[in-house]
């Protein structure tokens, strides 16, 4: 099963968004609070795909609102380009989690859970046409390239896919894990350094 059945015919953005509430393609919408589906211009020249909501976004329905989007605002602005006016989505449209006491731990998707929501980025990028795709981290790369990806062989080459442009960087959250060590600094400035990639090929 996937979330085709789900997709409507003749999409825009927010025909997409409304109709992605009411997704069964996989069983991770029974323990989310809500589906997480974009942010950003529906005509946008960048798209930036991550991994899943987090916790934050889980609760308030946007992607990329907390720790991880922090980061990756300022790194998009040290880039040359501003939250504002890219595309923002993830591979995977809801939450995945571990119930540990009160906290809700992130689990990683599985790639079933990649290819059940694949048809709701397909159908997001035939609607937002980007020149760029950036994908954060090995799961948006995955879903965007539809093949396993290492981060650390492809990280920052510009790549052709069919008839789209793809850069593939680190999860913010990589980067996020580096706070209060020697790598923080090195390892933001490599992730601005691959959207740089990206914002120089925006056509
Ligand atoms: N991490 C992601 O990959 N996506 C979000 O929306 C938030 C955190
Ligand atoms: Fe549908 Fe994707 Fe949510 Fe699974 S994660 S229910 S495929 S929107």
């Amino acid at each position: 099963m996937d979330a085709s059945l789900w997709v409507p015919d003749d999409p825009s953005v927010p025909r997409l968004e409304t109709a992605a509430s009411d997704c069964r393609g996989c069983e991770l919408w029974q323990l989310a609070t809500q589906v997480v589906f974009s942010a950003g211009p529906v005509r946008a020249a960048l798209m930036v795909v991550g991994e899943q909501p987090g916790d934050h976004e889980d609760l308030e329905g946007e992607p990329f609102v907390g720790p991880a989007g922090r980061l990756l605002d300022e790194a998009l602005t040290q880039a040359g380009t501003s939250r504002e006016e890219v595309y923002l989505t993830n591979a995977v449209k809801h939450f995945r989690f571990e119930e540990r006491g009160k906290r809700r731990i992130h689990r990683k998707p599985d790639v079933r859970h990649i290819s059940a929501c694949h048809p709701w980025l397909e159908a997001e990028l035939d609607a937002v046409t980007p020149d760029v795709v950036v994908a954060l981290g090995a799961t948006a790369g995955r879903a965007v390239l539809g093949r396993p990806v290492r981060i650390g062989a492809e990280r920052g080459l510009l790549q052709e896919a069919g008839s789209r442009q793809v850069v593939v960087t680190t999860h913010p959250s990589a980067v996020i894990r580096l706070r209060g060590r020697d790598g923080y600094d090195a390892g933001l400035a490599a992730l601005v350094a691959d959207l740089r990639v990206a914002v120089a090929a925006l056509s």
